[in-house]
């Protein structure tokens, strides 16, 4: 399949710059785009292309994984293209298909969704009006439109997917509309995490964690994304979205699915999501009365002075939620799930605790480590060297594969894998529909019995580490 190129609709924002941009730049550098591929980056603002690119030109030069070139960088801006419009406005679309069309990268395009979700269905409904205007479909009225004529064309879709699930229905059944099913991407960028990849391998390829994966063994499971960066630009979305729907119904779900699966059945993309949306259908079932006991919501002081953040503003910044899976493996283990901004470091891992083999035995740990370092820490108990005695030390064996100066620059970013994986048509590293609707079914109920019951919200200091009062 030819893939000629990608418009970015939020071209001018955070994640364009920070994310998108680098993860291009380093697949061009690495040789893995076409030659004529091109990039049009769409924003409201008034740039000509040149200042666009100049601005680019100065993410590159701190975001790129792979050193910065200026010639590199020469090559790379020539694939480069601003468009200016007001996404919001159906009328503009029309337009933009001609422009589409006069950049001939028409065939294996795919549009990039990097905006807030409320723009997910103007968009959709703006390209569809303008593509039957185009008569490319022979369609009669936008009704009737058979996404069968947008042919390969792919749609690669932010998180979060909707602010509830009724929203995300609603994004999906409209996409659908339009794109063909197998051509909606839903990603989610800590599924191309080294890390996060890997844990499938340190469970089903080491008989030494695999044999004691299970509740007779292991006490609990804690995963937590820490970081120390507040919400920056992006207090307009962020305020709606909050860390629940930000952090935990994707991407530390996302985590939380793939330690806890099953085996699948085999190593193809349908078995592992499959595997994964068990988990989701497992999850214990909640007590409205008692939501205090499985979820605690924080926020941190100096949060309602953000730029586009309601002064009076409950939008949580910090979560801790326990849960618990109702199988055979996993009967009575508790989860815990963890996330803050602006916390006094910035660290993602997966920590597994097991049970202690008897009275002031340390149980034994294993840290995956996501972020910032990669690798894998085991704690154990040592007899204490040169006594006779049954004396125990805890030691610890760590393995960071992230400091191998090699590694660090060979591991590509999440992006850039997941860019190239949809280009490929290979969908293993995004999330699913399913998955999707089943962890927002979950996480809709925890919300609304929160609404009905809690309503607590705990501040805490910038540059600490969370609520004082968290689990
Ligand atoms: C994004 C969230 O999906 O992930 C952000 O919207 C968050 O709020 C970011 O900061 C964290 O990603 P990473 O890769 O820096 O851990």
């Amino acid at each position: 399949m030819t893939n000629n190129g990608m418009v970015i609709f939020g071209g001018t924002g955070d994640l364009a710059y920070r994310k998108l941009f680098p993860a291009l730049y380093n697949l061009h550098c690495l040789g893995s785009l076409p030659a004529d591929y091109k990039i049009v980056g769409i924003g409201r603002r008034d740039y000509s292309e040149d200042e666009y690119i100049d601005i680019v030109q100065e993410w590159m030069r701190e975001f790129s994984r792979l050193k910065y070139s200026d010639e590199e960088f020469e090559k790379f801006k020539s694939r480069i293209r601003y468009y200016k419009m007001d996404m919001s406005d159906g009328k503009e679309y029309t337009a933009l298909l001609d422009f589409i069309k006069k950049e001939e990268i028409e065939d294996g395009l795919i549009y990039y969704y990097a905006v807030s979700p409320e723009l997910f269905d103007p968009i959709t409904e703006g390209l569809k009006i303008a593509n039957c205007k185009h008569k490319k479909c022979q369609c009669e009225s936008v009704d009737i439109y058979d996404s069968c004529c947008m042919g390969n064309t792919k749609v690669i879709i932010e998180k979060p997917f909707g602010e509830n699930l009724q929203a995300a229905e609603k994004i999906y059944e409209n996409l659908k509309s339009y794109f063909k099913t197998e051509n909606i991407y839903h990603i989610d960028h800590y599924l191309g995490k080294e890390m996060i990849i890997n844990i499938m391998t340190l469970r089903f390829a080491n008989a030494i964690f695999k044999a004691v994966w299970k509740k007779e063994y292991i006490e609990k499971v804690e995963i937590n994304a820490y970081e120390t960066v507040g919400v920056d630009s992006r207090g307009g979305y962020y305020d709606k979205s909050g860390a629940l729907a930000d952090m935990i119904q994707n991407h530390l779900f996302q985590i939380m699915s793939i330690v806890a699966m099953e085996k699948p059945k085999d190593n193809s993309s349908i078995s592992i999501k499959r595997a994964q949306n068990d988990v989701f259908k497992q999850l214990k079932d909640i007590n409205e009365e008692k939501i205090d006991e499985i979820l605690l919501m924080g926020q941190y002081n100096g949060y309602r002075d953000e730029e586009k953040v309601a002064p009076d503003s409950v939008t949580e910044t910090y979560v801790a939620l326990k849960l618990e899976i109702e199988n055979e493996r996993w009967q009575g283990v508790p989860f815990y799930l963890r996330t803050g901004k602006k916390l006094d470091r910035r660290e993602s891992e997966v920590i597994v605790t097991f049970k202690s083999m008897g009275e002031g035995i340390a149980g034994n740990h294993l840290s995956i480590k996501i972020q910032p370092d990669e690798g894998v820490k085991v704690n154990f108990n040592i007899k204490k060297p040169g006594t006779e005695s049954q004396l125990i030390n805890e030691v610890e064996m760590d393995f960071c594969q992230s400091c191998i100066l090699e590694n660090r620059t060979n591991t590509p970013e999440a992006y850039e894998r997941l860019l190239k994986s949809c280009m490929d048509s290979d969908k293993s590293l995004f999330s699913q529909w399913e998955q999707i609707e089943t962890s927002w079914k979950y996480i809709n109920k925890i919300v609304d019995s929160y609404k009905k019951y809690s309503n607590k919200l705990y501040f805490y200091e910038a540059a600490s580490n969370g609520p004082a009062e968290s689990f």
